[in-house]
């Protein structure tokens, strides 16, 4: 059940008092974030909630930098990988309706941004994104805001951006506070040099459905959702342990299962929602084929056609045979 809403742009749940910008321009870079146990389904719109909390992996030097100024002018303009994006867009809809939360009257804001990897395509360029323009906003109004409230800042924009302020695996505790006050990313203390991400290919076509849409669509009409959620609360405790144990082989059958489970409630839902595509169960069906050959390389999908595979640096010579111009990474 949702509660009445105190504040009239959830952003000031967070920041009583924006202030004022202190210079012209302020630039920073995030870094984007799969998540491994996935957040699907918001327990509050208004100030982005999940049901659940999750675990992601961050990209390390694969993000968004952004660049933030003030404009002449007192209007906004928009540039997306060079490329000026109508105020109409829903890209540039949804950032400005964030800043609106944040502009002393009048003030007119021009953002650069620019994503070293494709954007909307199910990569979590929005985590990345939102993370980017929070961290950027910091330095132009001078917030000197710690990185709690800076996770919880971002998780406004856009709930997967919360996790990334910080590099390594990161967990996003859902909380019980219904402004979302106990939402927001942890890192977890967990350095594993030998932990590897591989994007075998990119699908550039644009999200057919945005996960804010589906994820709502799917709460409201997949009789499995909340099945979904009780699975996720009980493999996410299993799944930490197994993080700080170094336990691959738990971890890659709990990504794997876990993201399995949440396209079978996307399915489910009324109309049903497909993200997977023929490339995808392409590339699915080969992971089992490696794994039945004993090489340990596992997956997960977002909301796209994408598959990321996960696997340790042993085997990263096959996995490049296999799946010729993979693109790994390091995160740590
Ligand atoms: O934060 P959003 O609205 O971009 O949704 C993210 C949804 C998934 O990427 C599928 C899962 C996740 O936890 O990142």
């Amino acid at each position: 059940m949702e509660q009445k809403y105190i504040y009239k742009h959830p952003i000031y749940s967070i920041l009583k008092d924006p202030g004022y910008p202190i210079m012209e321009t302020a630039t920073a870079f995030a870094p984007t974030n799969i998540a491994l146990i996935k957040y699907w389904g918001k327990r509050n719109s208004f100030y982005n909630l999940p049901f659940t909390s999750s675990i992601s992996i961050s990209l390390r030097n694969k993000g968004t930098l952004t660049t933030i100024s003030l404009s002449n002018d007192g209007k906004d303009k928009y540039y997306l990988d060079k490329k000026f994006m109508h105020k109409e867009h829903p890209f540039s809809q949804r950032i400005f309706k964030f800043l609106n939360g944040i502009r002393p009257k009048k003030l007119g804001f021009i953002i650069h941004t620019q994503n070293n990897f494709p954007s909307n395509v199910g990569l979590a360029s929005s985590a990345s994104g939102f993370c980017a323009l929070v961290l950027a906003l910091n330095k132009l109004f001078n917030w000197k805001m710690s990185y709690i409230d800076l996770s919880r800042l971002s998780r406004i924009g856009s709930g997967s951006a919360c996790r990334s302020l910080w590099n390594g695996f990161v967990k996003w505790q859902s909380g019980k506070d219904f402004q979302g006050k106990d939402s927001y990313g942890i890192q977890l203390n967990i350095s594993w040099k030998e932990f590897r991400i591989g994007i075998p290919f990119i699908n550039k076509k644009k999200k057919i459905i945005s996960s804010r849409i589906g994820m709502n669509h799917t709460v409201k009409t997949s009789k499995d959702f909340f099945l979904w959620i009780k699975y996720t609360k009980k493999y996410l405790r299993i799944f930490e342990k197994s993080l700080y144990e170094k336990n691959f082989q738990n971890i890659g059958y709990i990504t794997e299962s876990h993201s399995l489970y949440m396209h079978t409630i996307i399915e489910n839902s009324i109309p049903p929602i497909y993200y997977r595509t023929i490339e995808t169960l392409k590339i699915q069906k080969k992971v089992y084929n490696l794994r039945k050959n004993g090489i340990s390389v596992f997956f997960t999908q977002d909301a796209g056609p994408n598959i990321i595979l996960i696997f340790l640096n042993d085997i990263e010579k096959i996995i490049q045979k296999k799946f010729p111009g993979i693109n790994i990474i390091n995160p740590f």
